[in-house]
């Protein structure tokens, strides 16, 4: 099988073929009864096309060829009629059915591949471009849809109406069918060849769609920035290379596969001629091994129909391989490790907030420690300003504090309990996250502010607001709470977007506060709001805060300086200042004083 994806590890290795089915069959096994329906009507439908031309053969030799049109003929006629109306109800309900089948396997597996997704860790997000996970939940989910619908199963159809056809072509004439035969290997190996071709050629394409796909995404998303710098130009350029990217290989797939259809028009075509001349001739000579009319015209349309699905098979073939790439990178997702499972519901009562990092080290890629040796003992209560050059490893230490990524060295103790004893859920409830650029979500302000607890009502979400001074910002919009947020929160300021943050987290009453502070400038007015709305967040509660500004950090208990991943220097202000260390050096270059 070809993996057309260049990922790292499991992808490449790919899962085995059976592994592959096992995991299709189980996925596809729900729907077992719609599927027997759909196999029942796929049957009637191949017996229908298989009836109508001996149908016509029987009204040929019996009745046209003498000139009979007797009531012998009307009942062969009628037949035919309900036979006909069979076929097209049959196909109707046999693609209906197979269609819904199809789709509700879909519809779960999407589900199941979102909440896997969900549960990854941090470390798989940084190293997936967003576009390609995207796709592995739609388009990946969707051809392994159309293998299913429009693959899998038809065929049987297919096989069914091949097999019996030529039994009953052998049934009237084995001389003949014999020599139509003959075309079967030619057009079996043209098609085998071309199918080759139409299948590198689709791996490409969906390759380049994938590429177009991850390139449109990213640019999007910054296009402000694009903009901004004046790229355009330079981005329409590498969108345009991307672009015909995409163009030849959909036009290499459509080129074999029309190269494929003209030739078995043409092979098509040969055999008719081969009926006409092998049959026409055993006409002729009459006597035993004669061919009468009827059996000419049933051979000529049987081949006609034999055509068809024979065709189908190889584009069934390549509808087959993009279902297998398709499941062969959902089913390495599926395989990724996901968070580690948290363990069972320790009986905790609530602490009051003790945070200690143990000889806590290290590094996003293996051998590359970016935290070194920390040892913090932080009291209940008790509030550090974490400072550092940039790179320094502040936001990192707050990344390994909620788990969004586990440590490789050393431990953390939440109220002396092993951060990894405790379940995640009970961990992040406990221990809350301002992130240095907060994320907000498509909705309202009310969404936001209780995203972390949807149960809670309009009044805490309110109550929470008016502590942080959110209030005095939601007034000012048209619709107060209800005022409708862009993605990412694009329609607010940054100062507004920190305090909808900070309210988020007042809501959910943390023992621990982390507070990664935003270097933005704003106003004075919201700065004043903001230090307002920190203090009161800070209050009463054990809080780490990533600080920038001067007044937050004096307002620490206590201040702990990272440098290069390690503590320095930690405590007062007036007392490291004396140090004349890095965070005096710090505080030179950053307040100028
Ligand atoms: N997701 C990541 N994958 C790989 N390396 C990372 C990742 N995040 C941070 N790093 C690296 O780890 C180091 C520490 O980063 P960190 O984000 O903790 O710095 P910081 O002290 O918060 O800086 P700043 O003040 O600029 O926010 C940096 O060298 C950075 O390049
Ligand atoms: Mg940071």
């Amino acid at each position: 099988m070809t993996a057309v994806s260049t990922n790292a590890g499991r992808e490449a290795r790919g899962p085995s073929r059976r592994e592959l089915w096992r995991w299709f069959l189980n996925v596809v096994r729900p729907q077992r009864a719609l599927i027997r329906q759909g196999l029942f009507w796929l049957l009637v439908n191949a017996g229908c096309r298989l009836a109508q031309p001996w149908l016509v053969m029987h009204a040929i030799d019996d009745y046209l060829v003498g000139g009979k049109i007797g009531p012998g003929f009307w009942y062969v006629a009628w037949t035919f009629f309900g036979v006909s109306v069979l076929e097209m109800v049959a196909r109707y309900s046999q693609q209906a059915v197979i269609e819904r089948a199809g789709q509700r396997a879909l519809l779960r597996l999407r589900c199941q591949v979102f909440a896997h997704v969900q549960r990854l860790p941090a470390r798989y997000f940084d190293k997936s471009p967003t576009g390609r996970l995207v796709g592995r939940i739609t388009t990946d989910v969707e051809a392994l849809q159309e293998m299913f619908s429009s693959g899998m199963v038809t065929v049987l159809g297919d096989l069914v109406f091949l097999v019996v056809a030529v039994w009953l072509m052998l049934s009237l004439n084995v001389p003949l069918t014999g020599s139509v035969m003959l075309m079967v290997p030619v057009l079996v190996i043209v098609t085998m060849f071309v199918r080759t071709r139409v299948r590198g050629a689709y791996a490409a394409m969906r390759g380049r769609l994938s590429e177009l796909n991850g390139f449109l995404h990213e640019q999007v998303s910054g296009m402000p920035i694009v903009q901004m710098f004046g790229q355009e130009q330079r981005r329409q350029d590498e969108f345009g290379t991307i672009n015909s990217g995409v163009c030849t290989a959909q036009l290499r797939s459509v080129r074999w596969e029309s190269v494929l259809s003209a030739a078995t028009e043409l092979l098509s075509s040969f055999t008719t001629a081969l009926i006409v001349f092998v049959g026409g001739g055993m006409a002729i000579g009459g006597g035993e091994g004669a061919v009468t009319f009827g059996v000419l015209f049933a051979f000529v349309d049987y081949m006609q129909r034999f055509f068809v699905p024979l065709n189908d098979l190889s584009l069934k073939y390549t509808v087959l391989q993009n279902g297998v790439v398709a499941s062969e990178r959902i089913l390495a997702l599926l395989d990724e490790a996901v968070e580690p499972a948290s363990p069972g519901p320790v009986s905790y009562a609530h602490g009051r907030g003790r945070v200690s990092f143990r000889d806590v080290s290290f590094g996003y890629e293996p051998g590359h420690d970016v935290i070194h040796d920390i040892d913090l003992e932080i009291a209940p209560g008790e509030s550090v300003a974490i400072v550092g050059a940039t790179g320094s490893g502040k936001s990192t230490l707050f990344g390994l504090l909620t788990r969004l990524y586990e440590l490789d060295h050393g431990s953390i103790a939440l109220d002396g309990i092993d951060i990894r004893e405790l379940p995640l859920e009970e961990l992040r409830h406990r221990v809350s996250l301002v992130a240095q650029d907060p994320f907000l979500f498509h909705g309202t302000v009310l969404d936001n502010v209780l995203l972390g607890a949807p149960e809670r009502s309009r009044e805490d979400a309110l109550a929470a607001a008016r502590e942080i001074g959110l209030d005095e910002v939601v007034a000012g919009f048209a619709r107060g709470l209800d005022e409708p947020v862009a993605e990412r929160g694009k329609n607010l300021s940054a100062g507004e977007r920190q305090l909808l943050a900070f309210a988020r987290v007042l809501v959910l009453e943390p023992e621990v506060l982390l507070l990664d502070e935003a270097t933005a400038n704003v106003d004075t007015h919201t700065e004043e709001l903001l230090q307002a709305a920190v203090r009161r967040l800070m209050a009463g509660r054990t809080s780490l805060i990533i600080a920038h500004r001067l007044s937050t950090v004096r307002r620490a208990d206590r201040i702990v300086v990272l440098h290069e991943g390690r503590v320095v220097e930690q405590g007062p202000h007036e007392e490291l200042l004396g140090l004349r260390g890095v965070y005096w050096r710090l505080h030179r270059l950053q307040y100028g004083e």
